[in-house]
């Protein structure tokens, strides 16, 4: 038990010194730019690695990405998509599934979504999520070992890229979280053709 306290307090320290160093950093460059399909690709294995861990069975599945990059703090990038991907493993029962993907949003925006068939999130809750310490549910968090920082964290990130975090959900409804980057962070890459076969199509 001291054990597992011991990594719990480590993981919150870890939390805070995160928060604490994205309000004392500049903002994140335009020099790197990131594909959408590595952002991806390391959420799966994220999200594939914490169900292991928790020997839960859910369906996790990631959806071709479209061709395109995003500019900002390789880490923080991850960190904002990982997150939710981890929340979506941690929250919704075995058995449930996850879905994430990127797509092009008019006017050369780009969104990421993470939607889970969990339980989902009462109303009055949602505005609350992205509060430091803010849980739902103090017990049944206490249970999967959160410390309540992971949404703030992930909305600081956003932020600072100029995008906005959006959470979609009802109670038996499941949850999307959706983090929406701005054009001036967002490159479709050489091809020019988005992944996606809706608009392959018309871009032929
Ligand atoms: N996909 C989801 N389905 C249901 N509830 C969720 C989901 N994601 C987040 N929540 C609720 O929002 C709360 C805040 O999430 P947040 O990620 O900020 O903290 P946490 O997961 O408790 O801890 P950590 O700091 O380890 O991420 C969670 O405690 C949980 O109650
Ligand atoms: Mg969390």
């Amino acid at each position: 038990m001291m054990a597992q306290q011991a990594h719990r307090m480590q993981m919150l320290v870890n939390d805070l010194l995160t928060l604490s160093r994205l309000e004392g950093s500049p903002l994140p460059g335009t020099g790197d730019w990131l594909p959408a399909e590595h952002l991806l690709a390391q959420a799966r294995e994220d999200g594939e690695q914490l169900a292991a861990s928790l020997g839960k069975k859910l369906a996790l599945r990631v959806l071709p990405a479209p061709d395109a990059a995003i500019a900002g703090a390789p880490v923080e990038l991850q960190s904002a998509l990982s997150n939710p991907v981890g929340n979506a493993v941690r929250y919704t029962p075995a058995g449930g599934s996850i879905e994430v993907d990127a797509r092009l949003l008019p006017a050369g925006r780009l969104a990421f979504d993470v939607r889970d068939t969990g339980p989902g999130i009462a109303a009055e809750h949602i505005p609350r999520l992205t509060e430091r310490f803010y849980r739902v549910d103090r017990s049944r968090s206490r249970e999967t070992g959160g410390t309540g920082l992971g949404l703030a964290i992930v909305k600081h990130v956003v932020q600072r890229h100029g995008g906005e975090l959006r959470i979609e959900s009802a109670p038996g409804a499941g949850s999307t979280f959706a983090i929406e980057l701005p054009a001036s962070r967002v490159r479709v890459t050489p091809a020019g053709t988005p992944a996606r076969p809706a608009t392959e199509s018309a871009a032929g």
